[in-house]
């Protein structure tokens, strides 16, 4: 078996068996399949796609290259979550202490930004002394003694992966359906749960733009948890504007807080609520999804959820004072408004109006003016800036008014700025005319014992 004839293989079309997989991925992982034949092979499979059985020895493969973590050491039902990525979406942040205050134990591991997507990871990092890489031990016994720990990928586990998609980061091949299922789904087996409800983003600022394919990508994954033993339920949400209110790192951790405190904007709740009484339900919690609701609502209520997030960020190191003071987080050196006139001059329908409704949104496009604020990565190396980023105050169907402010964007360098500021400009239309908003939840698919 040789690399070359492997690509070429996939290049024109063909099928590649189980042991071919294996050798691919094995070869990338320990490095004697080098950087440029994997992204040709990638990119091979970006144009020629790959079937069922496939993309089930691909996970397998991703899965087998490290470790797979044990948590039988964990009490209950462990019960993890994992989004396709989106802009705005910091639900593991407000989902995680809702199940933790609810005695479900989550043990999660999240990953770094990707392209135009945010991380749970580059998030945390943004609270002062927070750790994201601690032992496995300790892991398991935060998870124990707190009820939640989120850690990022350690680097045995799936290190294939890993790998892989700081490749696929950089050589435009992260929008493919099997290459996601694979790389969610390899870290979501090796990383040991007993269920796991998938938020499968779709929209414009979602890897998977339309929702047929994002249907095809939680049958796939829900597919392949349920093969190897796992409860799977899969909830398909819109991405076609960000989630919530700010987009970037610490004005995310800082919007999970607003949301635990029961200030948070209604369509990142209703996710939040949807996927937490998934969890329960997979969790053995409750029989039905309509119980799990109240308790859901019970827990950010009650501020239990808000006090397990602060639990759980001092347990993991973290100084839980600036979730208490928001106003302790650093602030940046340039907070630019967008005021509504300046989106209606830009639209030829609404140039010169004084009113006019937001009707469609280009997400891709904030999620990259974020980026180029200095929030994401470029490269696979690049260091990013956590403090950056943009606060929204409006969404898709609303009406904005000329001196209305629309948005801020928060940057620390003004040519970053100017570029930023040029994209989020063109991301958005305005019409003269309402439209309705939008559901924010599509569909759910589950496979479940
Ligand atoms: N999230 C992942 O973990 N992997 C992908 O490929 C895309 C989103």
């Amino acid at each position: 078996m040789n690399t070359y004839d492997l690509i070429m293989k996939k290049r024109n079309g063909e099928i590649l068996d189980k042991e071919e997989i294996i050798y691919l991925v094995e070869g990338y992982t320990n490095g004697t399949i080098p950087d440029y034949q994997m992204s040709a092979f990638l990119m091979s499979v970006y144009f020629q796609g790959m079937n069922a059985e496939e993309t089930t020895n691909l996970t397998m493969a991703m899965a087998d290259s490290g470790d797979r973590l044990d948590l039988s050491g964990i009490n209950g039902r462990k019960v993890d979550k994992h989004s396709t990525g989106g802009v705005g979406d910091k639900t593991s942040l407000i989902v995680g202490p809702i199940l933790a205050s609810l005695g479900v134990p989550v043990a999660k591991m999240s990953g770094r930004g990707l392209g135009h997507t945010g991380g749970t990871i580059d998030k945390l990092e943004g609270i002062p002394g927070f750790q994201t890489s601690i032992s496995e031990e300790a892991f398991i016994k935060q998870v124990n003694d707190v009820g939640l720990a989120i850690v990022g990928q350690t680097a045995n586990l799936a290190p294939a992966d890993k790998k892989i998609y700081a490749l696929r980061d950089v050589t435009a091949t992260v929008d493919n359906i099997s290459l996601i299922a694979a790389s969610i789904m390899s870290k979501k087996l090796a990383a040991g749960a007993d269920g796991i409800v998938l938020d499968v983003k779709t929209g414009s600022g979602a890897f998977m733009k339309t929702l047929k394919d994002s249907k095809k990508l939680a049958e796939a994954m829900c597919e392949i948890g349920y093969m190897s033993g796992r409860d799977m339920t899969a909830v398909i949400t819109d991405m076609n504007e960000p989630l919530g209110n700010c987009v970037g790192n610490v004005l995310e951790v800082i919007e999970a807080v607003e949301c635990l405190k029961g200030n948070g904007e209604s369509r990142l709740m209703e996710v939040c609520r949807e996927l937490a009484a998934n969890m329960l339900v997979i969790a053995g919690k409750v029989d039905t999804i309509d119980s799990a609701y109240p308790l859901v609502s019970d827990a950010i209520e009650t501020g239990k959820a808000y006090e397990k997030m602060k639990e759980f960020v001092t347990a993991q190191g973290g100084d839980a004072s600036y979730l208490d003071d928001i106003t302790k987080f650093p602030q940046t050196a340039y907070e630019r408004v967008v005021t509504g006139g300046e989106l209606l001059d830009l639209c030829e329908e609404t140039k010169g109006l004084d009113t006019g409704y937001l009707v469609s949104c280009d997400n891709e496009e904030i999620g990259m003016a974020s980026l180029l604020l200095g929030g994401g990565r470029r490269t696979k190396d690049e260091v990013i800036d956590l403090s950056v980023g943009i606060r929204l105050n409006k969404h898709l169907g609303d009406s904005i008014s000329r001196d209305e402010e629309m948005a801020t964007l928060y940057a620390n360098d003004e040519d970053r700025l100017k570029e930023a500021l040029d994209r989020f400009l063109k991301a958005y239309k305005v019409s003269t005319s309402a439209i309705d908003k939008k559901s924010v939840i599509y569909d759910t698919i589950t496979r479940m014992k």
